[in-house]
């Protein structure tokens, strides 16, 4: 019997690392790419030929023709979002109907959905969590309590169960307080979205991704936010509500855990975040500006300034542990080009110890170890061949390496799908 494989790549930060990216530099060597979980709070950036696009609820894969793409049951979808993002797409030329397939699992996030956000973040104050404000939470919250409404309703009964999830929806809003909204309008271009949805194919999704291995197809399941925004293991409750970890892939398609085989961790040379929560090596400083700045650390969503730090190798060997990653894919190298020295958080100092594992509280005391390296102090923005690479550049990556215990497998040096560089040394990605 013929059987096809599953590679899964996700971000081992908190976000935005540059996952999709890599996942259209990858696509070329996949029959599928697939999204399993997130929706709309996602924003991957891709860049080839000059032009620049962002995909919220789309998998990555489309731009490298002739792949299936897929949206798996584990993602919550806008169709009013996703429709806008179709369009967009049709304007540049990119056609998606026959190409692209939706799991009838999905579950849909609706106009209540997003004002229960809004609603939820206001009554939490000075402790809300910085959501994206696209409804994930309570979509999610929906989906847990098993109330939620999916793509498969469309065609069962759809209105009375909407009616009854807004009803519902609306008293939650009423106890909070919020009542100050006028539904109609987004109401009406919802339900345009969902009308608009017909045209692709729904599909049975864990049938579908399980036929296409026993049929010899490779498949790439592509993760949405990062690992430490996952709902179980990153830093709760300042995270996301889904689980973004390897695992999630098997949840949210439908594959078993022992179908998978490359587990590709992408992270930043540095480190991001948006929205509230701890991160231990952020940098409040002229080098934490300077972060921003040369990597134009905006959210693709919401435009908020991402904060900005040294990598933190506490938090991605945290990382790498639970996801079994294989290979690591690191991003914006380029965007270290200019500093004299770069740190590496090699451990935390907490309560009054040097520890080197994540703890349960990381918000409070804990004070980052550094590791001072040389900056390279070189452009490797037009570098192609990782031998052209400055000593000083090659040292950070052999420092990282061993730290991570884990092989850089490709290494990017500017947005461009043209940036970036398969290792020869580490002729990993098969
Ligand atoms: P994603 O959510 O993980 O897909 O990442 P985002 O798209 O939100 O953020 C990554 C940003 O970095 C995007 O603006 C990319 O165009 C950009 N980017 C990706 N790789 C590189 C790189 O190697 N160098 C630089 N300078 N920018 C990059
Ligand atoms: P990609 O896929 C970075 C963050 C939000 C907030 C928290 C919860 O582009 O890497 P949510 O709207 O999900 O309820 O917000 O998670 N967040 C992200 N941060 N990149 C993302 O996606 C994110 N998606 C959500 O800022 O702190
Ligand atoms: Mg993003």
């Amino acid at each position: 019997m013929k059987t096809g494989k599953v590679d899964v790549l996700l971000g081992l930060q908190w976000g935005d690392e540059g996952k999709g990216k890599v996942v259209d530099v990858l696509t070329p060597a996949y029959d599928v790419i697939a999204r399993f979980q997130g929706g709309p709070n996602a924003g991957h950036t891709l860049e080839f030929e000059s032009q620049k696009y962002v995909l919220r609820s789309i998998p990555s894969g489309i731009f490298q023709g002739g792949r299936t793409n897929i949206i798996g049951n584990g993602v919550v979808l806008a169709p009013d979002l996703f429709m806008d993002e179709v369009l967009e797409l049709q304007k540049s030329g990119h056609e998606l109907e026959n190409r692209l397939c939706i799991s009838r699992k999905a579950h849909l996030i609706m106009p209540t959905h997003r004002l229960l956000d809004a609603a939820q973040e206001a009554a939490k104050g000075a402790k809300r969590v910085g959501t994206t404000g696209k409804g994930i939470g309570p979509a999610y919250t929906d989906k847990v309590s098993r109330n939620g409404l999916r793509v498969g309703d469309i065609d069962n009964d759809f209105s009375s169960k909407y009616e009854a999830c807004k009803a519902r929806h609306e008293k939650m809003l009423k106890a909070l307080g919020y009542t100050d909204y006028n539904l109609e309008e987004t109401e009406r271009k919802w339900m345009q979205g969902i009308e608009y949805m017909r045209r692709f194919r729904f599909i049975d999704s864990e049938h579908e991704m399980n036929q296409l291995l026993r049929s010899g197809k490779s498949i790439l399941c592509e993760g949405a936010q990062g690992t430490m925004l996952d709902v179980d293991f990153g830093s709760y409750p300042f995270v996301t509500s889904s689980n973004t970890v390897c695992a999630g892939a098997c949840t949210g398609l439908g594959i078993a855990p022992n179908k998978i085989g490359n587990v590709y961790g992408i992270m930043k040379a540095y480190c991001t975040r948006v929205g509230a929560g701890p991160f231990p090596t952020e940098l409040f400083d002229a080098t934490g500006d300077a972060l921003r700045n040369i990597g134009h650390e905006y959210g693709a969503v919401t435009g908020r300034e991402r904060r900005c730090g040294w990598i933190d190798l506490v938090a991605l060997r945290y990382a790498i542990m639970l996801n079994g990653v294989t290979q690591l894919i690191m991003m914006k190298s380029d965007v270290l080009d200019t500093f004299s020295v770069i740190k590496a958080c090699v451990a935390y100092r907490y309560k009054g110890e040097t520890i080197d594992h994540f703890p349960y509280n990381v918000e409070r005391d804990i004070e980052p170890v550094y590791r001072e390296l040389p900056g390279w102090q070189t452009d490797m923005t037009q570098i192609t061949r990782e031998e052209a690479f400055p000593k000083a550049f090659k040292d950070y990556v052999s420092f990282l390496e061993e730290q991570l215990e884990t092989p850089i497998a490709i290494i990017s040096v500017g947005p461009d799908r043209a940036q970036t560089i398969v290792r020869n040394s580490n002729n990993l990605v098969k």
